[in-house]
């Protein structure tokens, strides 16, 4: 079975999917942008679980319960500060791609939302971003059969754009294998 790979404009914590991604920061103790947003989506208990989990690594992903999402689950994953792109951030933000699915994956999920991880306060630029994004999912998902949907969650229209060209050009929004 192939995933679909779909994406839309929307605030990720209405979605419901299995699980959505946010995009954190190494202490996993919440922050601004689409992290605020879920916390307070949430609620409280997000925050009390991710204090268990002593942190995260650039790159790397964690998950938690969703409390009072409508996703029962959140994958934690935290990309790299853009730093003019010789420092491993293309490397670092494939990672979080990768460890997200990887995650999703021993856990069951088959449905699952991405935000433009690294793109707001990170400064990662977006048509770079979305690149490496579809890129990376797309070949890990192969690997991954029981994930059946991917969706790349914008918020702005202009970021949405940038994901319908390069999900149009790149040919069948599946994960066909490469
Ligand atoms: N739903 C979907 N996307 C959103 C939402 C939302 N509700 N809110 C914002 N975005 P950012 P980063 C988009 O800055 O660059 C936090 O403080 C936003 O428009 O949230 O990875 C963390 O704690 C942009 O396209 O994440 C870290 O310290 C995308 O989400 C730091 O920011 C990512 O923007 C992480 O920075």
């Amino acid at each position: 079975m192939t995933a679909i790979l779909k994406t839309l404009q929307a605030d990720i914590t209405t979605l419901k999917v299995d699980a959505i991604v946010n995009a954190a920061n190494t202490s996993l103790l919440g922050g601004g942008g689409v992290d605020g947003a879920i916390h307070r989506a949430a609620g409280p208990e997000l925050l009390a679980a991710c204090r268990l989990l002593g942190g995260c690594r650039t790159g790397d992903a964690k998950i938690t319960p969703g409390f009072s999402l409508p996703a029962r689950f959140v994958i934690h994953a935290v990309g790299p500060i853009w730093r003019g792109g010789a420092e491993h951030e293309a490397e670092l933000l494939a990672s979080c791609y990768r460890r997200a699915i990887e995650i999703a994956s021993e856990n069951g999920i088959a449905s699952l939302a991405f935000p433009c991880i690294s793109t707001g306060v990170y400064g990662y630029p977006i048509e770079t971003a979305t690149e490496v994004a579809v890129r990376t999912v797309r070949v890990t998902l192969a690997a991954h059969q029981s994930i059946h949907e991917v969706i790349f969650c914008c918020f702005s229209v202009q970021d949405l754009a940038v994901y319908q060209h390069l999900l149009g050009a790149a040919a069948p929004l599946s994960s066909d294998p490469l």
